[in-house]
């Protein structure tokens, strides 16, 4: 290790977690100019210390340069009782902590992916989306609670909320190349139609919009519509920016767009300190520990953490590069479906033509 190094935390999890993250470690080791330190998170905390998330683990997230998490939850913890401990208690309290409020889930299917889509290949081809979803805010984080038969999760937003994240979609859609007119266009999903915070959402996104980005094109789907429009026409989408409820469920709908979820990477950013990345896909409790798990994602999230996280652009685009390449030369882990000229492998050799092709 030298001075220089990145430090990085890296939360294993549950599930399928630890087998994607020690190839995510074996890809680090061959970049170089990373230290890796590991901690529990999630059902494996709740084993060690009774919590999902320690504050000794928070601490370290937080002196971190980056922090890469791979997954959380599982059978063993699943419980309906209010008072027991959860898995997703560690991820929500690690966002809540350290402030991540802003959510980046690009979506582009590789080429040699198109036919694995459940889409056909003239609707997906072109697609190039950004699911910019807000983190901390909105039912996610209200007040909740049960009395007796009733239950309740209260949702609010504020102008400051709402204004922080249009921000990074207007910018983030600045930053892309665009479609026919030339520039990227921010789509703001909502439900202006029913709910008062998705009403102060429209209201506050036009007018960050009409202050500070006034280039950028910006349109509104109430989220239904949205969900809809994105099966049927997905290559439309340059920006897609929502509420975290809103986002958590159209963001697993844009993932399988590109033929699996074991694709997807994700980065969840703050206004400064570390940021934190981690694959769109869970724990896969029902693979763990077969050695079969799709390293892809986590990968893809090693990308985003150079290049949004460590500034190390070229790295970056190395790691998108070798996985395009493995995928191009036929390699397909169990959930990637097959086809001809493909060949089924585990974590461990898709890995290792990873590390090859880098
Ligand atoms: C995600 C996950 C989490 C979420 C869970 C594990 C709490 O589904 O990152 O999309 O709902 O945000
Ligand atoms: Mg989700």
């Amino acid at each position: 290790m030298s001075a220089e190094d990145a430090e990085i935390v890296l939360l294993p999890g549950d599930g399928i977690g630890p087998e994607v993250g020690a190839a995510a470690v074996r890809l680090l080791e061959a970049l170089g100019g990373t230290h890796v330190t590991e901690h529990p998170i999630g059902g494996a905390s709740i084993d060690a210390h009774g919590t999902a998330l320690t504050d000794e683990v928070l601490a370290a997230c937080r002196a971190a340069d980056a922090v890469l998490l791979c997954a959380v939850g599982g059978p063993k913890w699943d419980t309906t009782d209010p008072d027991a401990p959860r898995p997703e208690q560690g991820l929500l309290g690690l966002r809540k902590g350290m402030g991540l409020f802003a959510n980046l889930r690009p979506v582009r299917p590789s080429a040699a992916l198109l036919d694995a889509s459940p889409l056909k290949r003239d609707r997906i081809e072109g697609t190039d989306l950004l699911v910019v979803r807000e983190l901390t805010g909105g039912i996610y984080f209200g007040d909740s609670g049960r009395d007796g038969e009733r239950a309740h999760d209260d949702c609010a937003y504020t102008v400051e909320e709402v204004t922080r994240i249009g921000r990074v979609a207007f910018s983030a859609a600045a930053s892309r190349p665009g479609g026919d007119t030339g520039a990227a266009k921010v789509t703001s999903v909502d439900k202006a139609n029913v709910l008062e915070t998705s009403r102060l959402w429209r209201e506050t996104v036009e007018s960050v919009a009409a202050d500070e980005f006034a280039e950028i094109p910006l349109e509104h789907l109430l989220v239904d519509n949205a969900a809809m429009q994105l099966v049927s026409r997905p290559a439309d989408f340059d920006v897609i920016l929502t509420e975290n409820l809103f986002g958590d469920i159209l963001s697993d709908e844009a993932a399988m767009l590109t033929g699996s979820l074991g694709m997807l990477p994700s980065a969840s950013l703050g206004k400064d300190g570390p940021g934190l990345f981690e694959p769109v896909h869970g724990s896969a409790p029902d693979i763990a520990g077969q050695g079969m798990a799709n390293p892809l994602a986590t990968f893809l999230s090693v990308a985003l953490m150079l290049r949004h996280g460590l500034e190390r652009h070229q790295g970056a685009a190395r790691v998108e590069q070798a996985v395009d390449a493995v995928l191009e030369r036929g390699l397909r882990t169990a959930d990637l479906s097959g086809g001809d000229g493909t060949r089924e492998v585990g974590t461990d050799e898709m890995t290792e033509a990873v590390l090859a092709a880098l």
